[in-house]
């Protein structure tokens, strides 16, 4: 694997953020300099390709290092999302007869035929990579994710999709997985729903790759059901009843018809819940 040069990284946030104060950069910066520095290992070998190795290995020292680095919750997160996409495609593919949209099918057996449930794995898997350069103390602060808010924090959080892209790009054999990381924030009609923009906002509607679209709806329901910082945690019933509703210009409509039903057949061992590192897929 390529090792990606934390210096281009960090010219590139110098390049993106041109409009932030130089004070508040330097906190930025300084904030990634904790992790490079308390990593260096990590970072001689390339952070990125250390984390990808260990969600797919199940290595116990690996495990730990990166639950130093960062908190708990990007690495379980990551790992849901992972789980859910790649079972939700299985079960789109699956159940085509019950699908209505034409347009959705066409794309469901265009991804078929560029990697499947391999492809939405390994995507979903990396989705929120970059979030591993973003300090904890912007992450995990609600603030941050307010509409409200116009802080350089929510303009670094806003960027990680295209910021996380532009890494995997630069990683061999991870290459083809990059757009659809690029995309997993679109909106699907562009507008802003429960007050948050969509970005990079560069596509919408079926331009957006399906895969990126599965990514989207499976991400804000392990977020919506998880302790994250920016909602309260609610239950999958009361996620089902909202779920139309709530998703409205932001979710493939024809996507977020099929969701309760395979969540539906998903519980019926009685749990929603993908149990960690169960499976190991490799890239
Ligand atoms: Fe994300």
């Amino acid at each position: 694997m390529a090792v990606v040069s934390l210096n281009n990284v960090l010219e590139d946030h110098l390049k993106i953020y041109n409009n932030i104060g130089l004070n508040e950069i330097k906190f930025f910066i300084d904030g990634l300099q904790d992790i490079i520095d308390s990593q260096e290992k990590m970072v001689h070998e390339g952070i990125f390709s250390l984390i990808i190795k260990l969600m797919q290995q199940k290595d116990e020292l690996l495990i730990k290092q990166a639950k130093e680095v960062k908190f708990e919750g990007l690495y379980d997160h990551s790992w849901n999302v992972k789980e859910h996409s790649g079972r939700f495609f299985r079960f789109l593919y699956k159940n085509q007869r019950q699908i209505e949209d034409d347009d959705l099918k066409e794309d469901i057996k265009k991804l078929y035929g560029i990697g499947g449930k391999a492809t939405v794995y390994n995507s979903a898997l990396l989705h929120d990579i970059y979030k591993l350069l973003i300090p904890n103390w912007i992450l995990l602060d609600k603030n941050n994710f307010e509409e409200k808010s116009n802080g350089y924090e929510k303009t670094i959080i806003e960027q990680h999709p295209v910021a996380g892209a532009k890494i995997i790009d630069l990683i061999k054999d991870l290459e083809r997985f990059a757009e659809f990381v690029k995309y997993h924030h679109e909106g699907f009609t562009n507008y802003g729903v429960n007050g948050r923009t969509p970005y990079p906002g560069e596509l919408t509607g079926r331009d957006i790759p399906l895969c990126s679209r599965i990514i989207s709806l499976v991400d804000d329901f392990i977020s919506r059901i998880s302790d994250r910082p920016y909602n309260s945690k609610m239950s999958v019933e009361e996620y089902i009843i909202r779920l139309e509703e709530d998703s409205r210009g932001k979710l493939d409509p024809s996507l977020v018809k099929m969701f309760p039903k395979y969540l539906e057949k998903f519980s019926k061992n009685g749990s929603y819940e993908v149990p960690l590192n169960k499976t190991i897929h490799t890239v």
